[in-house]
């Protein structure tokens, strides 16, 4: 039975995005960081360990294993700890010290993986082989499988649900990022079922493999992925736009100043993305983005202008002016931010 802090998981608000585009159809964001575990993940998370538990597949003794960048290991070892089980988080050097610290203080047993596959290059293999490897030798074991559990998109459905139901049914676009794809999917699966008339926009990264590509460095958790996920299928969304890594920074950097919105740098993808499409969306429709996360946890990297230079050898304002040109004027120049 689903009680205490898991009861608030999920019913997310929806906040109007007013200031932050120069824009003629309506802009709405669903604040996935208001979850109890601060992400998204937390759906995906409390679904698959319940029926889990329903099935008898989980018991009081069984271990839970997974392989997380972060967001669904934390949203875990929450849901865990108020279970009383064992939860071991295979994560690796990518992972930012607050998930790792979070994970920590919830009471899981983390692992960081620091080497990548040799043969695909990608540290998400080496974890989920690790993982893999972990629930083999236990015997007692659980693997979580986000990447190819469809209770991972299942658990969007809700998500979608909770849009269409704040928005009378009238969404026109939906915008998430993508990187094991239980989003999108559960979301699409929703609309489709509806029969609504909302087009699934996917946000992916340059050197993510989900929508084809080459695999490429990637620096934002939550966007795009190493490998093609299990729950992927040809035509999950309607559009897919790619959004690089400066573009998420500069997004989020934009929220900040414009809507006082501490969000992530999938939420600056998907805004970004939404930014991509608006010569498309025709006036007065409305448009709702997936924000993911709160900010808090990224304050180190995307927050952090020393970690702005650092990545892309250019100060936080050149990173601005080299994007200035395709930015509507309502994006222009935030403040900085010390270290
Ligand atoms: C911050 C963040 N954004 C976006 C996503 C992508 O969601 P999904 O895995 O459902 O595709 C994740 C997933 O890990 C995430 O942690």
């Amino acid at each position: 039975m689903i009680e205490g802090v898991l009861k608030l998981v999920g019913n997310t608000p929806l906040v109007e995005l007013r200031k932050a585009m120069d824009v003629r159809f309506h802009l709405c964001a669903k604040l996935e960081g208001a979850n109890p575990g601060g992400s998204t993940k937390d759906r995906p998370a409390l679904e698959i360990i319940r029926q889990g538990l329903a099935t008898g597949k989980i018991r009081k003794d069984t271990v839970i294993v997974e392989a997380s960048s972060g967001n669904m290991g934390v949203a875990l070892a929450q849901i865990c700890a108020y279970m009383n089980l064992s939860f071991i988080c295979i994560t690796d050097k990518k992972a930012t010290p607050q998930h790792i610290s979070l994970l920590r203080a919830y009471g899981a047993q983390v692992e960081i993986i620091s080497e990548p596959d040799p043969e695909t290059g990608d540290l998400l293999v080496t974890r989920i082989n690790r993982a893999r490897a972990i629930v083999e030798s236990l015997g007692n074991a659980f693997w979580v499988n986000q990447y190819a559990n469809l209770i991972n998109a299942h658990a969007h459905h809700r998500t979608m649900e909770e849009i269409v139901t704040a928005l009378n049914g009238e969404i026109d676009y939906f915008v998430c990022c993508a990187s094991s794809c239980g989003t999108v999917r559960g979301c699409a699966e929703y609309v489709h079922s509806q029969n609504l008339r909302t087009k699934i926009c996917a946000v992916d990264a340059p050197g993510s493999v989900i929508f084809g590509g080459s695999r490429g460095k990637r620096l934002i958790t939550g966007h795009g992925a190493g490998i093609r996920p299990g729950l992927y299928r040809d035509g999950l969304a309607d559009r897919v736009i790619t959004v690089t890594d400066m573009e998420c920074v500069v997004g989020c950097r934009t929220l900040l100043s414009r809507e006082a919105l501490l969000v992530g740098g999938s939420s600056g993808a998907a805004f970004m993305g939404a930014r991509h499409l608006r010569d498309e969306i025709p006036d007065g429709a409305n448009c709702v983005v997936l924000f993911p996360d709160r900010g808090e946890r990224y304050l180190n990297t995307i927050f952090c202008d020393a970690w702005v230079r650092e990545q892309f050898n250019q100060s936080m304002d050149e990173c601005y002016q080299s994007l200035a040109p395709s930015l509507p004027p309502a994006i222009a120049f935030p403040h900085s931010i010390g270290r």
